[in-house]
């Protein structure tokens, strides 16, 4: 799949978390995705080219009027799943934590906890849905909508969709509109392990970017905020974003990226985000070709996968110190054990030490594959 940077990434998370339990420390946090922008920046579209998957609604106007919390949860292929159900063929020996569930993907919202949204386009409508039954007529509220969503495809991260940045009310908005998202984005991406994403049209001007001043203010040093340079096409004929790409007008540390999401005829007319994809290649060839291979939905995935790498690195270290230390404990409680089970304690001891080499060796695996990945990405990254 075309989504396959993200992908790579779902192994080692999974091998990890599997590392975490076992030696008892917290699962592995990666940072939150935050998208900000201006209202119809393109925000809801970059957050879908992220997933792989229609299921935000999105449009002009402000459609997204309550932040959606959006979980994403690794599970493992159907086809595993059922295997798991039928094998031993005692119920109780199960190692499927999703039983019954004949989907190879799927929703749950935590409003209505007990039903299973199979139909993306579904989810879609839940979401409108909900969203009226809490606002008046454009009304926006803070009260954050919660979906789950499961697949074998995604890397177990949460993204949260809000609001866009606007200044003039319109229908039942309140007069204080602008303060009132202000306040909201700011709750979100205050949170020292939220990236931030940024989300600007090439055809306003990036200087004006509300997003920007408002990450700014939350991370003056840039160190969780990307740059997502929408709308790519719709530029006055004449202009390009070429100095913008370049950070030449504004610079961000982490990287600007250019990409080119669906129209609302796109939209109307059901176009698929993996068409989508294609099309943004074939544009930016034609009209970036020197920026090409940094820019498009692709990359943003990858420039994300390798951002949650380095988190991942970051939390390494702690992690073998608590192997190490787990393994000493369990030795002294073999040593203390003396004389009468020796035998028992020669075994034990092999089991640990092959668990604590085992585990050292994933855990070394897993740094190199970074400076791998690292050595294949771009340069644009400084962490
Ligand atoms: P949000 O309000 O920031 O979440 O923006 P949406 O994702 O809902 O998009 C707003 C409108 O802009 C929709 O009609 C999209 O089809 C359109 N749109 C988003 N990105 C692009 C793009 O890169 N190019 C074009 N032509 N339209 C886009
Ligand atoms: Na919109
Ligand atoms: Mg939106």
């Amino acid at each position: 799949s075309h989504y396959g940077e993200m992908e790579t990434l779902i192994p080692i998370i999974n091998r990890l978390q599997e590392v975490f339990l076992t030696v008892g420390a917290e699962i592995i946090q990666l940072p939150q995705i935050v998208v900000v922008g201006s209202q119809s920046s393109g925000k809801s579209s970059v957050l879908e080219s992220l997933v792989g998957r229609d299921f935000l609604p999105r449009g002009s106007g402000i459609v997204t009027r309550r932040p959606l919390v959006l979980q994403l949860v690794n599970v493992p292929p159907l086809e595993e799943r059922r295997k798991q159900d039928n094998g031993n063929g005692a119920k109780h020996n199960s190692q499927n934590n999703y039983p019954g569930i004949k989907a190879e993907e799927w929703g749950t919202f935590l409003h209505c906890k007990n039903q299973i949204f199979t139909d993306f386009s579904e989810i879609q409508k839940e979401i409108e849905e909900e969203t009226d039954r809490s606002t008046n007529h454009k009304g926006i509220s803070s009260e954050p909508i919660y979906l789950k969503i499961y697949s074998p495809n995604v890397v177990s991260l949460t993204l949260v969709d809000l609001p866009g940045i606007t200044k003039v009310p319109v229908g039942d908005q309140p007069e204080d509109i602008e303060t009132q998202v202000q306040d909201m984005i700011l709750s979100y991406i205050s949170n020292p392990n939220s990236l931030i994403l940024c989300v600007s049209p090439a055809n306003s001007d990036l200087a004006t970017s509300d997003a920007l001043k408002l990450a700014r203010e939350v991370d003056p040093d840039g160190r969780r905020t990307l740059l997502v340079v929408s709308k790519l096409d719709l530029m006055d004929a004449g202009t390009d974003a070429l100095e913008v790409l370049l950070g030449r007008i504004i610079p961000v540390r982490l990287g600007i990226i250019g990409v080119v999401n669906r129209s609302q005829h796109d939209l109307n007319t059901q176009k698929s985000l993996a068409d989508s994809c294609k099309d943004e290649q074939v544009f930016l060839q034609r009209y970036y070709p020197s920026l090409a291979s940094r820019c498009g939905s692709r990359y943003l995935a990858r420039t994300l996968s390798r951002l949650l790498m380095h988190h991942i690195r970051d939390c390494l270290p702690e992690l073998k110190t608590r192997v190490t230390v787990l393994s000493a404990q369990y030795q002294s409680r073999l040593n203390s054990y003396g004389q009468p089970v020796e035998d028992h304690s020669a075994t034990l001891l092999q089991i640990v030490t092959k668990f604590a080499s085992d585990y050292c060796n994933t855990i070394e695996g897993t740094a190199r594959h970074i400076q791998t990945s690292e050595l294949c990405g771009g340069a644009r990254i400084c962490y």
